[in-house]
Formats: structure tokens, C-alpha cells, sequence
């Protein structure tokens, strides 16, 4: 089938009540038409078509994909003008799907029922049943049940807005059929506009059938036209979503305080507590836990690894059975080999982090090589940045940093060195040796003690 898409995102979106194009507001951190975009790219379309009108510029710039193409509607004088623009770039002998840029979950699935209902006889219509049909163009259909025409709300009779069934917008049909109708249209109506509703009456009177599908789902069909609408939206989807992880074996403490804004991999065994942000790409083995309150980006965690509460990773790649938080923040080009343990209060940045190597508490450990076995005590700062260049710090297998040390970068410990507490490092250390770089102590017999004042 040579099929096209077109995908209606011109309007302005008073309503949402900002000065971004409405089909950019983002679900799941991802534009409005770009949901719909993702979608409709499973059936393999040729081409796929947005019109666009308000903040034209800049929907172009934000969202991609292949075969993708835009439309400018300078003026949105309808939905039958808004496809109209479209068809220039259409090929004759191609079955259009129109879909809309501020309707994102209508899955793939109920797209190709309502392609599969497309012939050179017959076109397809998604409509929906509502026990409340305000503001929807409602389906007439004959005494026989057959579809006549869509009317509009504002130009419904009393007895047609009584009719439950409605039009979602959502159709199928024949390019050929669209050039010869779309023409035609007039904009005598309530709304002085080109219905492109108006194609389902033409389509009856040239004798082509107009087949129903209906959405497993309303969801499906949902649009969105307010802010209230898009939370709506957006906890719906992510309810979708922590359903399907959870088919899979992903425990999910609490639904309705899960967000994922991407995609999640999981293995068998893992638990999700309250209140965790995934975003990018996060993949996780088996028997993975994460605690509340986590936001992790764009991460790879292994199996039997445990991320305790409030921690925060970004770009990071963590090993087997590695301990994480509480607390913990571990930036971009973090890399935890297994068993590793990242304890509360530790910020790390482009580090690489060998087997069995532990940072428990309060550090900074930037632009580093630690090698496995390494324990670094708490306090412990690499001076990683002189104001202009960064530089590296290597602590090789089995080194042990008292607490409270500041390693000045460029620096090396080799194997098995020890540096003492309090020390600030400035040098390289050699092998097993002792560093202790801090003032000497010194005990003062006789001290007189300071008087209170009277
Ligand atoms: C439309 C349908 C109505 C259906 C409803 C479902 C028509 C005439 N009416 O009504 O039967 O029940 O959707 O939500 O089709 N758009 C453009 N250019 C335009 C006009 C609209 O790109 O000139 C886009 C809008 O950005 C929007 C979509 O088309 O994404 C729908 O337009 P809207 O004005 O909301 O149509 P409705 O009046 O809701
Ligand atoms: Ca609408």
C-alpha cells in the first residue's frame, strides 16, 4: 500500500493558554505530535505530512522523523482547507491516514483497522460513543444503520444532538477520493469553514461506503486542548505504561507516582518504590531495586543492584550488585564496576570505579580512575579543576584515602598506597607507600584555659 499520513497540527491552541504551538506541549517529555508521529512511523508510511500554521517554525525545528514532511497552512480556514494543503505533495494512487498532532495515543494497532476498511469502494471513519457528545461532531446514520454524514455541534439539529455517536476526525481513504471531494467543500456552516466532515456525505452520494472503526480504547481518541486535559492525558499514558512494565514482572509500588519519559528495559525481580523519574534510555537487569524519590537518565544498571532513595544518576553505567545512595548523584560518564558501593552524599563525574571499590560518604570524585578495592573515606574532594583545565586523578588497586583528603589534580596513587587523613595530596604516591600531607600534631602541656567574662 502506498500510504500516506497527514497530520493536522495548524491550530493555535488558545486554550492551553501559552505562547508554545499546542502540538509541542510535551507528554512524557516528548511533543504532542510527536507521539503521534512515532505511532503512525510503525505502518511505514511513504511520507508523512504535518500541517502546520501557528509557531510553524518552530515545530519544524523540534520534531523528526523519516519521510517527514510539513505543509504551511497560513490560514486555518478548516480541517478540509488543512488537508487540502497536504495534497499537492500526495500521489494519486495513495490511501491517506489523517490523524491529529493534539491526539498522541491513538495506537498503531487501531490505525491499521481503520486502513484495512480503505478501497477504491469504501473509506474508513473512527467514531467513538460518549455518553457525553458536547462539542463532538455527532455520526447520522439511516433507518438501515449506514453512515449519511457527520454534522457539527454548532449546526446540529435538537434531535441530531441527541446522537451519541461521534467523530473522533480520525479517517482513511483514497487520495483520489479526497481530490475529487476537497474541492468541493463550501464553508457555508456555523463556523464559515471547510468541514472536512463534509467528505463523509460526498463519499455516500458517489456511492462509496463509509466503514466504522471503533477504538479498543478512549484514550485513543483523546485530545488535547487544555492543560487540565493534558495531565489528564499524561497520567493515563503513564498508567499505560507501568501496566505493561508491570505484565512483565516489574513490581511498581504505586502507579499513579511512577513516570516514565522514555524507555525502560527491565529484567525479572525488580521493584520500583514512589516517586521515580526514568527519562532517555534506562535499562536494568534482574532483581534491580530502586528506592523513592530516584531520577535516573539515560542509564544501564545491572542485575541485583540496589539505588536507595533520593539518589540521582544521569549517563551513568553501573555493574552487578553494586549499592547506590541514599542520597547519591552521580553525573554523566560514571562507570561502577560490580559490587561497588556509592554511599550518601557523594557526587562523581566522568569516573570510572573498579570491582569492590566503595566512596560511603560526603565526596567528590571527578575526572578519576579508581581502580578495584579502593576505599575512599568520607570527605574525600579531587581538586579536579584549577579555574581553567580539569585534570585527572588515578588511584590504582587496593588504595586507601583517609577521610577528609583533597587529591590536587593532575595526581596518581599507585597500588596498595595509603593516604593519611586530612592530607591534601599535591603528589604523586608510589607503591604501598604512606602519604600524609597535614600539619603535624603538637600536645601543649599547661594550657590555661579561657575564663568566662563576668
Ligand atoms: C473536529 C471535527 C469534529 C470532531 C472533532 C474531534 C471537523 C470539521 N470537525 O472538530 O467532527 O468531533 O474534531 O476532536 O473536522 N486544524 C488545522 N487547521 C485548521 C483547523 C484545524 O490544522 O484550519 C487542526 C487543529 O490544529 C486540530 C485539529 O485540526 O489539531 C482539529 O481541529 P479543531 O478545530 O479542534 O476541530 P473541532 O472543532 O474540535
Ligand atoms: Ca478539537
Amino acid at each position: 500500500m502506498n500510504l500516506h499520513i497527514v497530520i493536522l497540527g495548524a491550530g493555535k491552541g488558545s486554550r492551553m493558554k501559552s505562547s508554545l504551538p499546542k502540538v509541542l506541549h510535551r507528554l512524557a517529555n516528548k511533543p504532542l505530535v510527536q507521539h503521534v508521529i512515532d505511532s503512525a512511523s510503525s505502518l511505514h508510511p511513504e511520507q508523512t505530512h504535518v500541517v502546520i500554521g501557528h509557531g510553524a517554525d518552530i515545530v519544524r525545528k523540534v520534531i523528526s522523523g523519516e519521510h517527514l514532511s510539513f505543509a504551511l497552512q497560513t490560514e486555518q480556514l478548516g480541517t478540509g482547507h488543512a488537508v487540502a494543503q497536504a495534497m499537492p505533495d500526495v500521489p494519486d494512487d495513495a490511501t491517506v491516514l489523517i490523524l491529529y498532532g493534539d491526539v498522541p495515543l491513538t495506537r498503531t494497532e487501531s490505525m491499521q483497522r481503520l486502513l484495512n476498511e480503505v478501497s477504491a469502494t469504501s473509506m474508513a471513519l473512527m467514531t467513538i460513543t460518549l455518553d457525553d457528545p458536547m462539542g463532538y461532531g455527532r455520526i447520522v446514520r439511516d433507518d438501515a444503520g449506514r453512515v449519511q454524514s457527520i454534522v457539527e455541534q454548532k449546526d446540529a439539529s435538537k434531535d441530531q444532538l441527541l446522537i451519541k455517536e461521534v467523530n473522533t476526525g480520525i479517517m482513511a481513504v483514497r487520495a483520489s477520493h479526497l481530490n475529487a471531494w476537497l474541492p468541493r467543500l463550501q464553508s457555508d456552516n456555523a463556523q464559515q469553514e471547510y468541514y472536512l466532515t463534509d467528505i463523509i456525505a460526498m463519499a455516500i452520494n458517489d456511492g462509496v461506503d463509509v466503514s466504522v472503526v471503533q477504538p479498543d480504547q478512549i484514550w485513543e481518541v483523546e485530545g488535547v486542548n487544555t492543560l487540565v486535559q493534558l495531565e489528564a492525558l499524561e497520567r493515563c499514558h503513564q498508567r499505560n505504561q507501568a501496566e505493561k512494565l508491570m505484565l512483565q514482572g516489574v513490581r511498581i509500588i504505586d502507579a499513579a507516582r511512577f513516570d516514565l519519559r522514555g524507555s525502560l528495559d527491565a529484567g525479572l525481580g525488580c521493584e520500583i518504590d514512589v516517586n521515580c523519574v526514568f527519562e532517555g534510555d534506562v535499562s536494568m537487569g534482574d532483581n534491580v531495586y530502586i528506592g523513592p524519590n530516584c531520577v535516573i537518565k539515560d542509564s544501564t544498571i545491572a542485575s541485583g543492584t540496589r539505588i536507595e532513595a533520593n539518589s540521582i544518576l544521569d549517563n551513568v553505567q553501573v555493574g552487578e550488585k553494586v549499592t547506590i545512595g541514599p542520597f547519591a548523584r552521580l553525573r554523566p560518564g560514571t562507570v561502577l564496576s560490580n559490587n561497588a558501593k556509592i554511599g550518601n552524599f557523594v557526587e562523581t563525574k566522568k569516573t570510572t570505579i573498579g570491582e569492590g571499590s566503595k566512596i560511603n560518604h560526603l565526596s567528590y570524585v571527578g575526572d578519576a580512575t579508581l581502580g578495584a578495592g579502593v576505599n575512599v573515606g568520607a570527605g574525600t574532594i579531587t581538586c579536579n579543576y584549577d579555574g581553567v583545565n580539569k585534570f585527572q586523578t588515578v588511584l590504582e588497586d587496593g588504595v586507601f584515602v583517609g577521610s577528609n583528603s583533597s587529591l590536587v589534580a593532575p595526581v596518581k596513587a599507585a597500588k596498595g598506597a595509603t593516604i593519611g587523613a586530612g592530607s591534601v595530596i599535591t603528589k604523586d604516591i608510589e607503591e604501598n607507600q604512606l602519604a600524609v600531607a597535614r600539619g603535624k600534631q603538637r600536645n601543649i602541656d599547661g594550657w590555661d584555659k579561657p575564663k568566662k567574662q563576668s
